[in-house]
């Protein structure tokens, strides 16, 4: 069967229309589709901080859409000026997520760009045109990470994955759920298990409405559900996505999927992280440098802002963790699938990375 012949719908997260940002409201999903029309840059780092887009790949595109946007704010004729001022826009976009790479990565390719240009009219022009590349790239890598990794997913598979790595997470298709999507494209028979992913439910309400859409048969467990099926044997492979993976495999992902990784070894289960080459860093060694966000408590004591624990109750609430390279079966990228040893793997990887 051909990759189209199932095709799903297409959900554009971000993408620029008529000279604005145009945004599906994750927060209301799945109960409403709501399209946030933005044209000024805050709106957008807003937008990042408060969830409204989220998901590595998808937090890039939407930052370097807010630097278009900031470009367009500032009036001026003077290409300092508009450097000084896309400046401080930048450093306010950086400032919103720490741990997705993708962010700062796609802003430094923003600025590279910002700088090279000669004439403020000039920069407006690129950083549009840059910022359209940065999208449909992200998009074609992750049909090619996709292709690459339903090459490891068999007809009758029953597919664990972890928080939302779908079109609403990235370019277009998605990364570990871009994976799933193609397979069950190509004609597999597939089953998915999604989990809630506490405390936000990017699963239960992100995932699920994705594989609703698309017509992939799934069941949704609670996260601490997950280690029960894998140990009965009813998991034949778990994929995740990443945020940022350091030099050495080690992989910060949703706050989860470290457990998920360790119950995977002790069961005997394929464990695979799926990422565009944009969420590889090369300059970390090792998943130890890498910043953990930290988000409010509130989103742990409460469920959609209802209370579910006593009044006054501390909480802790790191939105990710990072899972040991030594747990990783494989990381699949648009470049192909990469193994043990990471830092040899992933190596190649980073020089080209690095020259970018
Ligand atoms: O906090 P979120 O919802 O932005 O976290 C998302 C994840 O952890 C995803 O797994 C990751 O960004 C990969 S998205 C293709």
């Amino acid at each position: 069967m051909r990759d189209t012949e199932r095709d799903s719908a297409v959900i554009k997260a971000v993408e620029w229309k008529n000279g604005r940002v145009r945004m599906l409201d994750q927060t209301l999903l799945p109960h409403e589709e709501v399209f946030l029309e933005l044209t000024d840059y805050r709106d957008i780092a807003g937008a990042i901080v408060g969830m409204k887009v989220r998901g590595a790949p998808a937090i890039g595109i939407a930052a370097a859409y807010g630097l278009v946007l900031g470009a367009h704010e500032i009036e001026t004729d003077s290409k300092e000026e508009l450097l000084a001022g896309l400046k401080t826009i930048s450093d306010a976009l950086a400032a919103t997520r720490p741990t997705a790479v993708n962010l700062f990565w796609a802003l430094d390719r923003m600025n590279r760009v910002a700088k090279a240009g000669d004439s403020a009219d000039g920069i407006r022009a690129s950083l549009i045109e840059e910022a359209l590349a940065l999208e449909t790239e992200t998009e074609q890598a992750e049909r090619s990470l996709s292709r690459h990794g339903a090459e490891l997913i068999e007809d009758g598979f029953t597919v664990l994955t972890h928080c939302n790595t779908g079109a609403l997470a990235a370019g277009g298709y998605g990364t570990a759920l871009g994976i799933i999507r193609m397979a069950w494209e190509q004609g597999k028979k597939i089953h998915v298990y999604t989990d809630e992913t506490r405390p936000l439910l990017q699963g239960a309400r992100l995932t699920a409405w994705e594989l609703h859409k698309s017509g992939i048969p799934f069941t949704l467990i609670t996260d601490s559900m997950a280690g029960h099926f894998m140990a009965r044997g009813e998991i034949d492979a778990l994929i995740v996505g990443a945020d940022r993976i350091a030099l050495n495999g080690d992989t910060a992902n949703k706050i989860g999927t470290y457990s998920l990784a360790v119950l995977a070894k002790e069961t005997g289960v394929p464990f695979y992280v799926a990422a565009p080459t944009s969420t590889v860093d090369p300059s970390l060694a090792s998943g130890g440098e890498i910043p953990i966000e930290e988000r409010d408590p509130e989103e742990v004591t409460h469920i959609q802002g209802i209370p579910m624990a006593p009044e006054g109750t501390e909480a802790a609430n790191p939105a990710f963790d990072v899972t040991p390279h030594r747990y990783i079966s494989a990381i699949i990228t648009e470049m192909g699938v990469m193994r043990e040893p990471y830092s040899e793997s992933l190596a190649g990887l980073s020089a080209g990375l690095q020259e970018a």
